[in-house]
């Protein structure tokens, strides 16, 4: 596991950013992992910039959403296909039919997560997977609890994950309670993870995954064992590591081959 420490969320970003650049920037068929949630924003507004810029083409990727809420119309502002048109793929030269993600509105939804689980087993492996972490140590909606080898499926979220996200809707009530979620055994099978954790909220989850013993109980902690794993941390979310990591800072070392240096 490489773990960043970097000075801000705009520095994650860019960091994040890099390693979606090289593997999209060859300009051969690729297949992204996107996570929503607030995370991941600062890379999309950095990969949106050097699409524009630079002319970094999306024409040959894929892309997979890690979840999607149940419950919610089609349409609604907050599901997370909706929210990654917003903020990501809408601003690329992405196919939008290129852009899956599970059938949040689908009569059947055990039935949707095992179709989705089979797409992503045909389509993949996941190139590069972008990875946020929950206050409780989850990843995608694997909440506390959650066996490794867990396949995409039908999940119920803790109160504290409906607390978390219950700034993004108008009233707490409205967070829905169930999800359709990528598993852990689904999440692992990419060939590059990047998680990316910014604010003192996440240093505690961050601390378990990375120093704790892998455990159900801190699903983020089950990455310990990726062979291509690579955490992208601002100073307040890495503030519970100890040891060696403290203080760590890699200004311009790019860990992964092939990242655009005049980026950062
Ligand atoms: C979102 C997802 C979640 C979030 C996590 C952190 O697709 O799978 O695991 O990454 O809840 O959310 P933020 O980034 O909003 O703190």
């Amino acid at each position: 596991m490489d773990v960043l420490v970097l000075p801000g969320p705009d520095a994650c970003g860019r960091a994040v950013a890099d390693a979606v650049t090289a593997v999209v920037a060859p300009g051969g068929p690729v297949t992204l992992g996107l996570a929503t949630g607030s995370s991941p924003l600062p890379a999309y507004r950095e990969l949106v910039r050097r699409h524009r810029a630079d002319g970094l083409s999306f024409a040959a990727a894929q892309a997979f959403l890690l979840d999607e809420y149940l419950g919610l119309p089609a349409g609604h502002p907050q599901t997370y296909r909706q929210v990654i048109r917003r903020e990501l793929t809408g601003h690329l030269d992405i196919d939008p039919d290129a852009v899956h993600g599970p059938d949040g509105t689908a009569p059947d939804p055990e039935r949707a997560a095992a179709r989705y689980e089979q797409l992503l087993a045909r389509s993949g492996p996941v190139d590069v997977q972008i990875l946020g972490i929950g206050t409780n140590g989850h990843i995608g909606f694997n909440e506390p609890g959650t066996p490794p080898s867990s396949l995409t499926r039908v999940a119920t979220l803790t109160a504290r994950t409906r607390a978390d996200n219950a700034r993004f809707f108008d009233r707490p009530a409205d967070v829905p309670h169930r999800v359709i979620t990528q598993g852990l055994g689904t999440i692992r099978r990419a060939r590059h993870l990047v998680l990316v954790a910014t604010g003192a909220g996440k240093a505690a989850a961050v601390a378990a995954a990375v120093q704790g013993p892998v455990t159900p109980d801190v699903p983020a902690s089950v990455l310990q064992a990726h062979p291509h794993c690579t955490l992208v941390l601002d100073d307040a979310a890495a503030g519970g590591l100890h040891g060696a990591v403290t203080g760590d800072r890699h200004p311009a070392g790019l860990p992964w081959s092939g990242a655009r240096k005049g980026h950062r």
